[in-house]
């Protein structure tokens, strides 16, 4: 058995790019249709992926800088009536490895380009893999910090109405 070492390099070379048009306002509601484009080589590699209707995608967020990549703490997004709260324990994008996991509706295949919606990057964010949602990923009885409850519940608040619908809704 060969164990890896902290001290060691993990290398990667992203599959893709992010493009979107959407602005970054509306990149952070996930109110946005991008396409993940993929390198040709991959096209392939996405035989079968039109059977599922929705993907989990694997990115980079490559605008973090090393400073921020130093955050230890946060108030989660950015408000000061939530509690400092270290950042594995948020999605904040300031993190030591800065990778998005976001779980994404698959519109559309063609070749080696996907259309989704709901996908939190910024245009010309790496992509580092996609996978298909597999049912069984998702949990029961899901508990959750008080905090979280109240950021939803504002937000539900703000989008009645709207064309804002979550993917995954909440249990809290
Ligand atoms: C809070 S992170 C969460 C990402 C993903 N949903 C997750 O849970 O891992 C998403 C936010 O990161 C920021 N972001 C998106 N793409 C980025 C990039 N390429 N570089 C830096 N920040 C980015 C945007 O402000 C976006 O709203």
């Amino acid at each position: 058995v060969k164990r890896a070492s902290t001290a060691e390099k993990v290398e990667l070379k992203p599959i893709g790019l992010v493009e979107t048009r959407a602005t970054r306002d509306e990149v952070r509601n996930r109110s946005t249709t991008s396409r993940l484009i993929l390198r040709e080589d991959f096209t392939e590699a996405l035989q079968g992926i039109d059977d599922f209707s929705h993907l989990f995608v694997v990115f980079w967020m490559h605008e973090v800088s090393s400073r921020e990549r130093k955050t230890v703490k946060v108030h989660p997004r950015g408000r000061a009536d939530m509690p400092l709260t270290g950042v594995f324990a948020t999605r904040t994008q300031l993190r030591p490895n800065p990778i998005g996991l976001t779980l994404v509706e698959l519109l559309d295949v063609k070749d080696h380009v996907l259309t989704v919606r709901g996908l939190d990057a910024f245009d010309g964010t790496p992509i580092l893999d996609i996978k298909p949602f597999d049912p069984s990923d998702t949990a029961r009885e899901v508990r959750v910090p008080e905090w979280w409850t109240r950021l939803e519940r504002e937000r539900s608040k703000k989008h009645q109405g709207s064309k804002y619908t979550p993917i995954v809704r909440g249990t809290a």
